[in-house]
């Protein structure tokens, strides 16, 4: 049979390549730039070299932007609390493509090099069976013969030794990285440790903080329907309005400030905890300017409804039920609630951190004269006197009947 193999280029899904081809396969492989750093004709090349049947390579960064990235804006997406998904959102993107070469190739088997203890396999997988339900999965990290006979680095380098895979020449980082235009992960290695520090120089896509300029970018991002539409950077006037654009620009800014890093313990949907290193500047930016755009043009409750799907958006897309109907029942509830989140953020990004300096919105809620000290607007202050009284009532109740109406 055809398999299509999602190819990376790197040790593992080389050897993966040629293992299936001594399974009997024909191989295709499929590699998506969706912003990592890659030389793509070399890889095209090497996979041709290895007896790639077809090598198919798409670009896939305005996608991932508009169709991904997009939507998590408007969710304010994050993973317990901290985690701004750059892979999670990566993983059906990805594999969506993956999967119309499979159809249009008519491979019957799709085959991926995540390993059997991780986020990935699940994401990669369950975005397969729901896009192409008859498909066959091959997940070498899970199959003993594979397994038990590459137990290590050594075991890959000695079988591409023997196979003709180019090895790799730069000795590898001693951590996993999986980069995109959205964020690189470290996790794995020198870093399973909890406690042990990054080292300074694993950072690829930010600046050290300490080392960062001295004087902030100040930033005007322009929003519509919850999605940036515009930025401009007020000290050199430069501007950019395409989605891919804007998202690079912020990393560019981002990075060169030092923001978006950090440093967690989370759960994977396997069950177990996993420490993970993550950089992600534009995202860090547009998190922050769209929650203050969002919170400026929404209605208070709608807001607090649209915060729990927030979360469970962000579970579901980390989970890799991005092609689940939850999954799509909960974005269009989440778009709808950005129809009148529009309007300008004005930021400075300094030192690692994102400062919100003003905003301004043709659908703004927020009323001048009814906030204002100074001025009476539609609004009677003797009101606040009967509303505080009402809602004294179960406390005044709750401490009389407990005996605690003057607490020590
Ligand atoms: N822990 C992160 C996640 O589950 C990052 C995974 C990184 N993947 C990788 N193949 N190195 O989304
Ligand atoms: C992997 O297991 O391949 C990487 C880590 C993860 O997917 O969580």
């Amino acid at each position: 049979g055809t398999v299509v193999l999602a190819y990376s280029g790197g040790l593992d899904t080389s050897c993966i390549l040629v293992w299936l081809k001594e399974q009997g396969y024909d191989v295709i492989a499929f590699l998506a730039n969706i912003g990592q750093d890659e030389d793509f004709d070399e890889a095209r090349k090497k996979a041709e070299n290895l007896g790639a049947k077809k090598v198919f390579i798409e670009d896939l960064r305005a996608e991932f932007v508009e169709h991904f990235i997009w939507p998590a804006v408007q969710a304010n997406a994050v993973y317990e609390d901290r985690y701004l998904l750059g892979t999670s959102l990566a993983r059906p993107c990805i594999s969506r493509s993956l999967v119309d070469v499979a159809r249009r190739e008519k491979a019957h088997f799709i085959s991926h090099g995540a390993t059997g203890k991780g986020n990935d396999q699940v994401r990669f997988e369950l975005t397969s069976y729901a896009l192409y339900p008859e498909v066959k999965i091959i997940a070498p990290w899970r199959i003993p013969e594979f397994y038990n006979r590459f137990k290590g680095r050594l075991d890959l380098m000695e079988y591409a030794e023997k196979h003709g895979i180019p090895v790799p020449v730069t000795p590898k980082a001693p951590w996993s990285m999986d980069a995109n235009l959205m964020h690189i992960s470290y996790e794995s290695g020198i870093l399973e440790d909890p406690k042990s520090h990054a080292p300074v120089d694993l950072y690829l896509m930010t600046k050290n903080p300490e080392e960062a300029p001295n004087a902030p970018d100040v930033l005007e991002i322009t929003f519509r329907k919850g999605v940036p539409v515009k930025v401009t950077n007020l000290k050199d006037a430069t501007s950019k309005d395409a989605a891919l654009d804007i998202f690079l620009y912020l990393n560019e800014i981002g990075g060169r400030h030092g923001v978006g890093r950090i440093d967690i313990v989370e759960n994977r949907f396997i069950g177990m905890k996993s420490r993970g290193i993550y950089e992600t500047p534009g995202g860090t930016i547009l998190l922050q300017a769209h929650l203050d755009i969002e919170t400026f043009t929404m209605d208070k409750e709608v807001r607090r409804i649209k915060q729990g799907l927030s979360v469970k958006f962000s579970e579901l897309v980390y989970n890799g039920f991005w092609y689940s109907p939850e999954c799509d029942f909960v974005r269009h509830c989440i778009q709808k609630s950005q129809e009148n989140v529009e309007g300008t953020v004005q930021l400075s990004v300094f030192k690692g951190q994102v400062y919100l300096l003003g905003r301004e919105s043709p659908k703004s809620l927020y009323n001048e004269e009814l906030v204002s000290m100074d001025k009476q607007g539609d609004y009677d202050p003797c009101d606040a006197s009967g509303f505080i009284r009402i809602n004294a009532v179960r406390l005044r109740e709750y401490h009389r009947l407990q005996g605690l109406s003057s607490p020590k």
